[in-house]
């Protein structure tokens, strides 16, 4: 069964309770959600593989460790993951992104994927799926779905904040993506919005209603 990793570094928390607070407008909640995307993209990649290379110092011949080379993608969820990618950019600019759009249909309520770019080599790189709200799962589910069509293998999915139920029907779907949270929030209302959550975060990243 994929993990649940819950990154409360207090940074994160700090800023997560502005990007919530309702007084705070767009261009700040951008700043915010691009600052939590950097923060979390830094844990994220904490495994991954060091190799040892010599460096010249000053002083003299050192052993030293450079990243393995290891390729990355970032697959953020049209629209409201577009919001974090700059932020995962800043710590690794070498990663690929590619895209997922989805609508959900009006009869059935399910997403439907209506956009698909992706980078030519995804089999054969690490893939992080980004959306800042991890709702009722359908959306994280159906992206994941549509990456490992394509030959995706290793996923794993980053948001800032998730609702339990969203949480437990992405591990039942995809149990070998491990799923990244910023916070964990209390439940679902009854209009698929996230309690205590932030709203709408597409419309509060790009000033839309
Ligand atoms: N999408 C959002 O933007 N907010 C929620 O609370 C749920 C889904």
């Amino acid at each position: 069964m994929g993990k649940v990793y819950v990154f409360d570094h207090p940074l994160i928390q700090h800023k997560l309770t502005y990007i919530r607070d309702i007084n705070t407008g767009t261009k700040e909640f951008r700043e915010l959600v691009d600052e939590v995307a950097s923060l979390m993209a830094f844990e994220i990649t904490r495994d991954l593989p060091l190799t040892e290379v010599s460096v010249e110092t000053p002083v003299t011949t050192a052993k030293s460790k450079v990243l393995a080379g290891k390729k990355l993608g970032i697959i953020p969820i049209l629209r409201a993951g577009l919001g974090m990618v700059d932020g995962i950019l800043k710590l690794i600019p070498a990663a690929k992104v590619g895209h997922v759009g989805l609508y959900r249909d009006p009869k059935t309520l399910l997403p439907v994927e209506y956009y698909v770019k992706l980078p030519s080599d995804i089999e054969e790189r690490e893939l992080i799926v980004v959306d800042p709200m991890l709702a009722t799962g359908g959306s994280a589910i159906e992206a994941i779905n549509s990456l490992k069509k394509r030959g995706g293998k290793n996923i794993k999915f980053m948001c800032l904040i998730a609702a339990p139920e969203g949480v437990e029907l992405v591990k039942e779907a995809h149990p070998d993506v491990d799923i990244y949270i910023a916070a964990l929030d209390e439940k679902l209302n009854d209009h698929g919005y996230i309690v205590p959550g932030l709203g709408d975060a597409g419309d509060r990243l790009f000033g839309t209603k």
